[in-house]
């Protein structure tokens, strides 16, 4: 069963073709891999599925849902949700406020809610705080509530990411290289983390460059070029594919 399926979506740059009529699918509760040398469109494809770029063409469906087109907030109140290849973070917010925070669009209280001071906003207040902090400690930055996001390693900046992601309670995340910049510790963290998501029923799409990582987590990998479809299949099979090698994997040893 698929939780998304993407059908001959396309993104254009003036005259470069970013993502080209590209159709895949993301299996439920499983981890697919998005790779491909730098430039082939893996990003644009998560901002496409996100909502934070428009397609020029083509379509998004997510559980039998078309959600093309749909704004960011919507697509993230749907189920969906994503971290950057470059850190976003709120920096003068602590730790735990970044992903308690990222918790406002579950809120129930509405306005008058919050005028009133209600007991209603209160208990949404406390149990949005014991959320955030279960979250710190699933991804091991429950020690770090209380700091700055500048005060982390850079690292644990962007497991501070991944547990804001998840502060909407996702069931598919779109990981945009995670690992990037991390320390060898930090990158056996993620990889274990990544595969803990999954055993939580969350479906993960990752898009990575370490052949570590992928080769270690994945379930099924999408490999892009140019923004098209290049390969698709078990690591096993792409890593023996003579286009993928000669496209990305026999470039990599360089
Ligand atoms: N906002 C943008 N405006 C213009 N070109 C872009 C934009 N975003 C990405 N591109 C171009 O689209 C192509 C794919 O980029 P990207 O999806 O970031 O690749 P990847 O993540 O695989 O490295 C690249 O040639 C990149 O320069
Ligand atoms: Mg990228």
């Amino acid at each position: 069963m698929a939780i998304l399926k993407t059908d001959n979506l396309t993104r254009r740059f003036g005259g470069l073709v970013a993502v080209n009529n590209l159709s895949f699918e993301i299996p439920e509760g499983k981890i697919t891999g998005l790779i491909g040398p730098n430039g082939s469109g893996k990003s644009t494809t998560i901002n496409l599925i996100s909502g934070v770029l428009p397609a020029s063409s083509g379509s998004v469906e997510y559980r039998g849902r078309k959600i093309t087109g749909y704004a960011p907030h919507m697509v993230a109140r749907m189920g969906i949700s994503r971290t950057y290849q470059q850190i976003r973070l709120f920096e003068k917010m602590t730790v735990l406020e970044n992903v308690y925070v990222a918790r406002n669009m579950m809120y129930k209280s509405g306005l008058a809610d919050v005028l009133m001071g209600s007991k209603r906003l209160s208990a949404e207040d406390r149990a949005n705080e014991k959320k955030a902090m279960e979250l710190l400690e699933l991804v091991g930055l429950a020690d770090k509530a209380d700091e700055l996001p500048k005060n982390l390693p850079y690292g644990y900046r962007r497991f501070l990411e991944i547990a804001r992601a998840l502060a909407t309670e996702p069931k598919l995340l779109l990981l945009d290289e995670p690992a990037a910049g991390m320390n060898r510790d930090e990158f056996m963290e993620v990889m274990d983390l990544v595969r803990r998501l999954r055993s939580m029923g969350i479906s993960v799409l990752l898009v990575e460059h370490t052949m570590e990582f992928v080769e270690a987590v994945v379930d099924h990998v999408v490999v892009l070029n140019f923004g098209q479809k290049l390969a698709e299949g078990t690591f096993a099979q792409i890593e023996k594919d003579p286009q993928v090698i000669e496209a990305y994997l026999g470039k990599e040893e360089l």
